[in-house]
């Protein structure tokens, strides 16, 4: 077992589940024109984020950290006619190229890109009263995930749905004295999921093109 086995099974698991898609191949190409980092979900995992949007039949998400909206562009797909993504984006090169990628997709309408850090957004969506999210998907910078956790907490309802991305990260999450970026940021916020009698939460961890990782699930029940 090995990268490139995980990456030709992904790679087999796309051929047959992701149809070919030149918007979502487009954005991609874009991203890695613009010198954007290969950080989006893998295909088979964007379609996941589409298929549980769906499941659930999500009408208002929220997504912290947009990249070229590659798995925004996933998750716009899965709205009903009339719904609405709020997608967090602090780097404006990656709002940018994102823009570019949302408006080819013909999703001007139904995503909303708002730029900046995502904790001050996210503070901005609670003080405007924002409306509660169906889904909240958490995949900006890892540091800050136990704040995300607690935003996306505030914006939420019982039956909400969070996710969190990258949650294993090699396995480096197992080692509590980690000084690798994000470890302990994601350890915290696991730790938190676990501790908050508001959600009942788990993990999986993941093998494919993106390595060996893992998401997060918890919904809200509370
Ligand atoms: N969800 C995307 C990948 C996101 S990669 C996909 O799967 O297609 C993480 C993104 O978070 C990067 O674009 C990075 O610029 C952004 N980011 C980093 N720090 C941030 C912050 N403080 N607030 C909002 N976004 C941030
Ligand atoms: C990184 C961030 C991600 O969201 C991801 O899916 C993969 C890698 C990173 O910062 O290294
Ligand atoms: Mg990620």
């Amino acid at each position: 077992m090995n990268q490139a086995t995980w990456t030709a099974l992904d790679d087999y698991i796309t051929d047959r589940f992701v149809p070919a898609d030149p918007v979502l191949a487009a954005a991609l190409a874009d991203s890695a024109a613009a010198d954007l980092p290969p950080h989006h979900v893998a295909p088979p995992q964007g379609k996941l984020l589409h298929l549980l949007a769906r499941l659930m039949g999500a009408r208002r998400i929220l997504e912290l950290g947009t990249l070229g909206a590659y798995s925004t562009i996933w998750l716009a797909r899965a709205l009903p006619p009339g719904g609405r993504v709020i997608t967090l984006e602090f780097s404006p090169k990656h709002a940018a190229v994102a823009r570019g990628n949302i408006t080819r997709a013909g999703l001007d309408d139904v995503i909303e890109l708002r730029e900046g850090a995502a904790i001050d957004s996210l503070a901005q969506l609670v003080a405007e009263g924002a409306e509660p999210f169906d889904l909240i998907f958490i995949d900006a910078d890892k540091p800050n995930n136990p704040a995300y956790v607690r935003g996306a907490l505030q914006l939420a309802r019982p039956g909400t749905l969070l996710i969190l991305d990258n949650v294993v990260r090699n396995g480096g999450i197992l080692d509590p004295a980690s000084d690798a970026p994000g470890v302990q940021g994601t350890r915290d916020a696991l730790d938190l999921l676990a501790a908050e009698p508001r959600v009942s939460a788990t993990a999986l961890q993941t093998v494919g093109s993106k390595g060996w990782d893992g998401f997060a699930l918890a919904l809200v029940i509370a």
